[in-house]
């Protein structure tokens, strides 16, 4: 068995479900249980499912800091992944534990948390230390980042929203801010998932392979037609 998944990888070939090509040809939108998919800017269920079995094992704790609907953390209940997830924006955070809640194909030893707060601010580093340590945990074995692709959907009129940066500079700083809040709470040897796509503006083309000097960080690209690359 591997040490980051419960795979066994000389078997791999045999994982029917696992897409083992890296353009990952999704097919339906997963719509069954607590997932609606009518959250604008949501990700396909799929795309933490694929994540989760491959860079987690049962039992282990996922973060991810741009919650949204919660798709992420009703994928933790199925896979009996421990969950937190941050989300800035109070009534979005409330249709998450909604949906999560509603959830019912749930192992019973999964926790899972809903935050709100910003995942850029230190304060809200600290509550994710209290809630980890009130679980006896210190760190978490997979970080999501599933960020606004900067301005392509507007999320809302806060500034602290990073779908309001004025800038893809400014854009870049806050995100930054995000992944120094929370890279050293993730276990060794394990990874970091940015699920982003590109963008266009004024017939310019901005790419979104934004971290890839770092082996830990995995960048899926929403944006390749007809795949998640
Ligand atoms: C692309 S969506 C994530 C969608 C999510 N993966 C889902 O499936 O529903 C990005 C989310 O980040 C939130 N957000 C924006 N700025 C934030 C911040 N500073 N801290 C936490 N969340 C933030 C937005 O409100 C939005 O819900």
């Amino acid at each position: 068995m591997s040490k980051i998944n419960d795979l066994n990888l000389n078997n791999w070939k045999e994982y029917q479900d696992i897409i083992t090509d890296s353009l990952w040809i999704i097919g339906e939108r997963d719509k069954s249980g607590a997932h609606r998919g009518d959250y604008h800017g949501n990700f396909v269920p799929q795309i933490p499912n694929q994540l989760m079995r491959r860079f987690t094992k049962k039992g282990d704790v996922v973060l991810d800091t741009f919650l949204g609907s919660g798709t992420t953390l009703i994928e933790c209940k199925r896979l009996g992944r421990n969950g937190i997830g941050i989300e800035l924006l109070p009534e979005v955070a409330e249709i998450a534990k909604q949906r999560v809640n509603q959830e019912s194909l749930f192992d019973t030893k999964v926790f899972t948390e809903v935050l709100v707060a910003d995942s850029t601010k230190n304060e809200t580093r600290q509550k994710v230390d209290e809630i980890l340590k009130s679980y006896g945990r210190q760190s978490v074995q997979f970080i999501i980042m599933h960020p606004p692709y900067h301005d392509i959907i507007k999320f809302s009129n806060r500034p602290d929203d990073l779908s309001n940066a004025k800038s893809v500079k400014d854009f870049l700083k806050l995100f930054g801010d995000v992944v120094s809040n929370f890279l050293d709470l993730l276990e060794r040897k394990h990874y970091l998932a940015v699920v982003i796509g590109d963008k266009y503006t004024n017939s310019e083309w901005v790419m979104a392979d934004i971290t890839t000097n770092y082996q830990w960080v995995i960048v899926i690209n929403t944006q390749i037609p007809n795949g998640f690359h």
